[in-house]
């Protein structure tokens, strides 16, 4: 059986040998999948010996994926792009890397705003947090045809240096939020609030600037984080990374195994919400 695996520190969280496990039982292709922890100063010899093992490919997480994306002699346009890599694997004995973050994302997306009819062209888009999480998703937003995004941030002068960076991009204080002309149909909060237990933004300014079909949409997965709690108690539609997460795995189990039917996306959803209450 084919030999793949995720690398990461920590691992024993990973949902990715779940996702995986279930696709290639989908379209009966059977493989193996490990989750593999790597010390922090030897990510690039667990690498190595993995695919000197004979290994297919590797999944990369945090905190390794600029490594990755140094490590590989070849690299995909979208992972030159990012500058970093999520997806490892061997062809023709040179090691390619890939990101499909920024796809999954999208992909992820995309099925939500068709869910609740909000049309691209003129969602109206606030980011919470200006960090790396928050970066990550302005160029695949943008490229989804969304042209009205606005970031906020505790510390206002870094959403600032990022609007800097992406033309278009609006800065706005968390004191300024409250008087918005227009309610957002798309809320991400990229910040690192949900891995504590505080959520970037107050319940009764949360109500404010949103409407009934507005999404709320945190990219952490694994944890009911406060501002999803919040954002379900307004009767908001409430959404983790689970689903992109889903989404990059698939597009990475694409580049691997070159299915010939399409994969079952929402049943891996279901899956790993699953395994996540066993
Ligand atoms: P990542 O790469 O995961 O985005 P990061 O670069 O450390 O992580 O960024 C964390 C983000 O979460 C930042 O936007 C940070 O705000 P500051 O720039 O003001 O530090 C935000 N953040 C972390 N804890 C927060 C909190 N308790 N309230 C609001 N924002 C918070």
């Amino acid at each position: 059986m084919d030999v793949y695996g995720v690398v990461g520190h920590p691992i024993t969280h990973s949902q990715s040998p779940v996702i995986h496990q279930f696709f290639s039982e989908q379209i009966q292709d059977p493989i193996y999948y490990g989750k593999i922890f790597s010390e922090l100063d030897s990510f690039k010899a667990t690498v190595n010996q993995f695919f000197e093992r004979g290994g297919k490919g590797l999944n990369i997480t945090v905190p390794f994926k600029l490594e990755a994306f140094e490590l590989a002699q070849k690299r995909t346009a979208r992972a030159e792009i990012a500058k970093a890599a999520n997806v490892l694997w061997l062809k023709d004995g040179i090691l390619w890397c890939d990101n499909t973050d920024g796809i999954g994302f999208v992909r992820d997306l995309e099925r939500l705003l068709h869910q609740q009819n909000i049309k691209p062209a003129t969602a109206k888009v606030l980011i919470l947090g200006a960090g790396g999480a928050a970066q990550g998703v302005i160029d695949p937003l943008m490229n989804l045809g969304i042209n009205d995004i606005s970031i906020a941030n505790r510390t206002f002068v870094k959403a600032q240096e990022l609007a800097k960076q992406f033309q278009g991009l609006q800065p706005i204080a968390m004191e300024d939020l409250e008087h918005q002309s227009s309610q957002f149909d798309l809320i991400l909060n990229a910040t690192a609030t949900g891995l504590g237990d505080s959520s970037p933004i107050g319940l009764d300014l949360l109500k404010k600037i949103t409407h009934p079909k507005t999404i709320a949409y945190d990219m952490v997965y694994g944890k009911e984080t406060k501002f999803l709690k919040d954002a379900e108690s307004l009767d908001l539609l409430a959404v983790d990374g689970l689903g992109m997460l889903v989404e990059q795995a698939a597009d990475a189990f694409i580049t691997w195994r070159s299915p010939s039917q399409a994969l079952d996306i929402r049943s891996a959803l279901d899956a790993v919400r699953a395994s996540y209450k066993t």
